[in-house]
């Protein structure tokens, strides 16, 4: 253990390390995981013969395959790469947006490589660091780009850190300005697309900046600190990782690993249980605890409780107060996927992206209508939690007093103590959910799980296999898709099968690690992580892997972008990353002839030249003859 870098820790083996849990080895549980084993290979076959009926399953995935449909992809599959750059198909190409350090506002100091950058003050006023999940906004005849800044690299943001953390106050101010949330406006000319500085839709939100809380628990004795006695005033938006957009034209930024920015000075605070279901441990992961007393749990133990939300932006108004929506419940959330049922409720997908955590959904009471007072949509609704069953059916149970035993802020403060309570199942981690605008069914990206069939998540639930999780020690990931009950996503009652199964079947052969049928040489990959769907309902995956390609891995590259068929269930490559990079964040401009892709802590000197820090950048990508993308 003490031979660790911990700067070079992914925040999931972070949180591991500071909290390890005993591998569970009782017979008992081994025979049930074995069970579930068996339980698991019928249920494919009776989830596939239901799919099928339903025209878009598993099993009819491969059969339509054996018949080779037309593609309607656009562009001829790209190979895998090992390098430090980015590559689209013949007859596209891509260009930088806009990097890590790039100026939002006019009198922003130049970019000092061997600085580490920007200092706190600059930095509050530039692009920040490890951009991820993004929309764009169509205001008046402005388009208006909101972007993630997920985290911050200490060794690359940091020349003087020690040990990978903080050494100073300028230091923790340093790292707060560098994360959180860009607003600005964006136009091409002929040069391409560019930032257009000075914007009065340019903002930076910070660590600092005020957020307003609303909804159920706001006012709530959880929620209060001695800085805000009526706990509806906090500082900050924290690990902004994936995204959202609401019918009405707000962006929705979403809290995740946010239980790393918290320590104690106190060497003896005893934590509660819920800093151990979410991983708030005493040593925080930039050390702004010792600089910054708002983050240390001895002094301020209802801080962390302001974090872990769905936060709502009014991109239209530079000045407006962010605002963070408690009716959606508090975990680590991924992304935010919202649709207008058919009677005019509003339905948000959400997944808790840690081992063995659950998918949740949330509807609001009130219905949408164009134009009308959208204010308390995501204030007023019921939370529900996703149990599948290995059948292919499932049901969305409503976090409620009484199936859990716990209040109503309780609940969603505590939102994966109430999921618990109420038997929800296990996931391999739910990142991006995203809802195909054409057909009614919801997919979410389980991105891999080491932990599945090995050891209980955080709150001691089991987690032997099961029907949408299948495999033990799952290095690959999977792609589950559901379909709601009477075609409305406000149904309780759904069915379910698995899109894809990444896998490697030149390593494992056909065995289930070798992945789904749709899973071939030609379109190897893992760890599917961002998801979006374009105008023509095809869907878009990009990748948060390993990279090394060997061993299990080899034949993958780098971590890419593919694009899915939902219907023949056809996957290619589409895109790869710099080697070291995530492909992260997607979304398009106005006119659709541009697709804004985001590049987190790519290795190498991308997007510069040698000697260059390496910057997260968002690159345009365009077809050559100025067609559509999507
Ligand atoms: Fe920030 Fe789960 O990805
Ligand atoms: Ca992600
Ligand atoms: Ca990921
Ligand atoms: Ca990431």
């Amino acid at each position: 253990m003490k031979d660790i870098d911990t700067t070079d820790l992914s925040w999931d083996e972070w949180d591991e390390l500071k909290d390890p849990r005993s591998e569970e080895n009782d017979f008992d549980a081994v025979v049930e995981r074995a069970l579930s084993r068996r339980g698991f290979l019928g249920g494919l076959l009776v989830m596939g013969s239901g799919a099928a009926a339903m025209g878009t399953g598993l099993l009819n995935t491969t059969a339509a395959q054996a018949m080779t449909p037309k593609s309607r992809f656009a562009f001829t599959p790209i190979p895998i790469q090992t390098d430090f750059t980015v590559h689209v198909p013949e007859g596209y190409t891509w260009d930088v947006l806009v990097k890590w350090g790039d100026p939002l506002f006019s009198g922003v100091a130049e970019f000092d490589h061997a600085a580490g950058g920007l200092d706190a003050e600059n930095t509050a006023k530039a692009f920040g660091e490890n951009t991820d999940g993004m929309e764009l906004f169509l205001i008046g005849d402005k388009q208006v780009l909101v972007v993630n800044h997920e985290y911050a690299n200490t060794k690359t943001n940091l020349h003087n850190h020690v040990d990978g953390k903080a050494g100073s106050a300028e230091d923790v101010l340093k790292l707060q300005n560098l994360q959180a949330i860009a607003v600005m406006e964006v136009a091409e000319d002929e040069n391409g697309w560019s930032v257009v500085v000075d914007s009065p839709f340019n903002r930076r939100l910070t660590h600092n900046s005020p957020m307003q809380i609303s909804g159920p628990a706001a006012g709530s004795d959880l929620l209060k600190t001695a800085a805000d006695p009526t706990g509806t005033q906090s500082l900050g938006t924290f690990n902004n990782c994936g995204s959202g957009r609401t019918p009405w034209g707000t962006y929705l930024t979403c809290e995740e690993n946010f239980n790393g920015y918290f320590g104690s000075t106190d060497p003896e605070f005893e934590r509660p249980a819920d800093f151990v279901r979410y991983g708030v441990n005493l040593e925080g992961r930039y050390g702004y605890e010792k600089f910054d007393e708002r983050f240390d749990i001895s002094k301020n133990p209802n801080e962390p409780h302001r974090a872990g939300w769905i936060v709502e932006i009014d991109p239209s108004d530079a000045s407006s107060t962010p605002v963070k929506r408690t009716a959606l419940g508090r975990f680590k959330h991924e992304n935010a996927a919202s649709v207008v049922a058919p009677d005019g409720r509003v339905v948000v997908y959400m997944g808790d992206d840690e081992r063995g955590e659950f998918m949740y959904k949330y509807v609001s009471n009130g219905v949408y209508v164009p134009g009308g007072d959208t204010s308390t949509l995501l204030d007023d609704g019921q939370l529900y939690v996703a149990k599948f069953s290995d059948d292919g059916t499932g049901m969305w149970v409503a976090l409620t007093p009484e199936a859990t035993g716990m209040s109503a802020e309780e609940i969603l403060v505590y939102s994966r103590m109430a999921g618990s309570a109420v038997g929800a199942t296990t996931m391999d981690r739910p990142e991006w959910i995203a809802v195909n605008p054409v057909a009614v069914e919801g997919y979410c990206c389980l991105t891999n799980n080491r932990n599945r069939g090995v050891k209980p998540n955080a709150g001691g639930d089991d987690t032997s296999v099961n029907g949408p999780n299948p495999r033990e020690k799952n290095n690959y990931g999977q792609i589950v898709r559901w379909y709601p009950e009477a075609d409305d996503h406000t149904s309780d009652a759904f069915t379910w099968d698995l899109y894809v199964m990444a896998g490697n079947p030149t390593v494992h052969g056909d065995d289930a690690y070798g992945g789904s049928a749709n899973v071939n040489e030609g379109n190897l990959f893992n760890s599917p992580d961002g998801m979006q769907f374009d105008s023509a309902g095809l869907v878009w995956i990009q990748t948060d892997g390993n990279d090394k390609n060997e061993g299990d891995f080899a034949g993958m590259g780098n971590n890419q972008m593919l694009v899915g068929d939902p219907v023949t269930g056809q996957i290619e490559r589409f895109l790869t990353g710099p080697k070291g990079s995530e492909v992260t964040g997607l979304t398009w401009s106005a006119d659709r002839r541009t697709m804004f892709v985001g590049i987190q802590h790519p290795g190498g000197f991308f997007p510069g030249k040698e000697g260059d820090l390496p910057r997260s950048a968002i690159v345009a990508v365009k077809r050559e003859d100025g067609g559509l993308v999507g």
